[in-house]
């Protein structure tokens, strides 16, 4: 069998780091505010991408000699608090493990002890607590600066360096209808595949198409029949759904006849009629490689790739390997059903080969069918030989498979049985699930597809933006502006929650302006460009701005806020939830829109401006990236 993907992994080019800048232009930076104290480093930390690291260090670096403990376990205690008036950065007492002593007797003392920093306000015990809080003239500077200079590259630390990740996402099966569980794929394993990515791991973006199997009988049996070359060309999605919506009808028509026929005659039904049959036969000659009938399949397939390219471009998604599961060698499967039985791993059972799981101490795996009685493949076969392919073609860090939660099951059989085959990478395989989506269907019906789904975000959206006249007649493309927010607002739907939950599509409530939505977000992007467009002040400015002048709460809790993005992303890599991320951006976003009322620009004094602006240029830059991890593309104007 053809496959596409052979050279990949030799020819594939991780995405290299941006060069980190060097300790030393922090520490010159630092004297340049009169602090001559240099940053105690920590080994893990990262002061000079993230600048709550600087923080650690120092907090670290004195807390140590205090309570007495190892100062790699104080490093690791400072947490971060929910809200900013609880402090930056914490530590609770308990967790440095004092036996007999009182939690809040220690944190008090550790506080009067704590020495005089220029980088620190006194702590505050508070309770069990020890609250540290940061001072904001040096924190505006490190923050704001590090934004400015480090701009699209603000946030993440090289923590992958030289790692290795497959995501295997979106995956939807040929002929049947992208459904909101790929929608869903799609989505989240986008974000996680750029969140890797920019975290200096190489990743590699897979597709596993549903390309193989006895739908395709099907399918090019109806093809022959009501297929339709130039519909096929223009717009093969729909048209093999169609086909193979249509082929259905008659096969299961044909199915009741025959029934009627088996029952009157009292004899068990075990004919389905002649074009099952000949679906039936047409698949077998596709594993048997027949030349005619695997070449048409190979022009289904082929021409729902470029299809689906157009669709995955509007989402900014771009694969390194459009894999499926008709890519899976005839030698990895025949290696697969050897070592299985091997290994004592599957057993025959009726003709067929199964995995009884409750042999293997894994009684709620059940059973499952590894092979078919005429020795055909299944869907759990074909991972299994996928996933080993994948292990010796790209030696993956680690792969991570995002499927809805309704193959849980599959998956884990899935993992269980690579363990069972003795692969040490099956600890590296990971499922990253997520719940359903209600409630989906369109104005035209209820079989969804992805593109329609966008299209129909994208109307609604340019109604709305057409109600307000003035700025409407101001942008430049409205086509592109309300196709690009709709599907932020698809997007955000669907990354506000947490992944496992359900959620309800609502199409009204997506495209609005009210709440924690995607259009708010984009306009909260696009305020933050016309802030900065009607200054009209040249960037030097901005960038030599005195950073002192940003004195007010609302400046500095969103100082505060922006020094805690790296923080962030770093959590983000844990939860793998792209709601860590999206929480954020509303936090901030929620701090900035308070802020406009209170951190004027255009009328204020030359130098309190520039400062303001370096404020609000860096908010932009954060939000920028934010939004781009999760895959949406920020827009100036809407
Ligand atoms: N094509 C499958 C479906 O639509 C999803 C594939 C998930 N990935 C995997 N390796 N099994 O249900």
């Amino acid at each position: 069998m053809a496959t596409n993907d052979d050279t990949a992994a030799a020819q594939h080019v991780p995405k290299e780091f941006p060069p980190i800048p060097s300790l030393e232009s922090l520490h010159k930076r630092l004297q340049s505010l009169s602090i001559s104290e240099e940053i105690p480093v920590f080994p893990e930390s990262n002061p000079t991408t993230n600048p709550v690291d600087i923080y650690r260090c120092i907090i670290a670096h004195h807390l140590a000699p205090i309570t007495g403990v190892d100062i790699n376990l104080v490093y690791p205690a400072l947490e971060w608090t929910q809200t900013l008036d609880k402090g930056d950065l914490i530590v609770a007492a308990p967790r440095l493990r004092i036996k007999g002593r009182k939690p809040d007797e220690l944190a008090k003392e550790w506080a009067e002890k704590f020495p005089e920093s220029p980088y620190l306000e006194r702590p505050k015990a508070d309770g069990t607590f020890l609250r540290f809080y940061f001072k904001n003239s040096v924190l505006n500077n490190v923050v704001l600066s590090s934004i400015l200079n480090r701009k699209e590259n603000y946030g993440p630390i090289n923590s992958g360096k030289g790692k290795r990740v497959i995501v295997e996402f979106s995956s939807p099966n040929i002929a049947k209808p992208f459904h909101a569980g790929h929608l869903r794929s799609t989505i989240i394993g986008g974000f996680l595949a750029n969140l890797h990515e920019i975290c200096g791991w190489d990743v590699i973006r897979m597709n596993y198409l549903g390309d193989w199997g006895k739908q395709f009988g099907i399918l090019s049996v109806g093809f022959k029949r009501f297929g339709d070359e130039q519909k096929l060309v223009e717009d093969p999605i729909h048209h093999l759904y169609d086909v193979y919506v249509a082929i259905n009808k008659v096969i299961e028509a044909e199915k009741e006849v025959e029934k009627a026929k088996a029952e009157a005659a009292g004899v068990k039904q075990t004919y389905n009629g002649p074009t099952d049959d000949e679906a039936r036969a047409f698949f077998a000659s596709m594993e048997a490689g027949d030349e005619a009938a695997v070449a048409l399949w190979g022009r289904f397939r082929d021409l729902s790739i470029e299809k689906y390219k157009d669709t995955y471009a509007r989402l900014n998604i771009k694969y390194d390997v459009y894999s499926g599961e008709s890519q899976v060698s005839k030698e990895a499967m025949d290696t697969v059903s050897k070592l299985m039985k091997e290994k004592k791993v599957s057993e025959e059972s009726d003709g067929a080969l199964i995995v009884d799981f409750l042999k293997h101490g894994a009684k709620k795996l059940g059973k499952a069918i590894v092979q078919k009685k005429d020795g055909t493949s299944l869907y759990l076969t074909r991972d299994i030989g996928a996933a080993m392919e994948r292990y010796e073609k790209y030696k993956f860090d680690k792969m991570i498979y995002v499927v809805a939660t309704q193959q849980d099951l599959h998956l884990q059989q899935l993992f269980k049985i690579l363990d069972l085959l003795g692969f040490e990478w099956a600890k590296k395989c990971q499922h990253i699930n997520f719940g359903m989506v209600l409630g989906m269907s369109t104005r035209k019906g209820t079989v969804v597809f992805l593109d329609d789904i966008l299209q129909e975000a994208k109307e609604r959206m340019h109604d709305v933006m057409r109600k307000n006249e003035d700025k409407y007649s101001q942008v430049e493309d409205p086509e592109y502006i309300a196709s690009t927010v709709g599907r932020t607002g698809v997007m955000i739907q669907d990354m506000s929650g947490k992944r496992i939950n359900n959620y309800t599509f609502d199409m009204d409530r997506m495209t609005s302006f009210e709440g924690d939505t995607g259009p708010y977000l984009q306009y909260a992007h696009t305020r933050l460009c016309s802030i900065t467009r009607k200054a009209n002040v040249p960037i030097e400015k901005i960038e030599k701005a005195d950073l002192s002048l940003l004195t007010e709460p609302h400046a500095t809790n969103l100082v505060r806020c922006l020094a805690q993005y790296p923080d962030v992303l770093q959590q983000t890599l844990k939860t793998l939830e792209p709601t860590t991320v999206v929480t954020y951006l509303f936090k901030m976003t929620h701090l900035l829109s308070s802020s406009y009322s209170v951190l004027h620009v255009i009328s204020s004094e030359d130098d309190v401006k520039f400062a303001r602006l370096a404020l609000y240029e860096s908010a932009r830059i954060v939000l920028h990236n934010g939004m781009t991890l999760l895959g949406l593309v920020p827009v100036d104007r809407m």
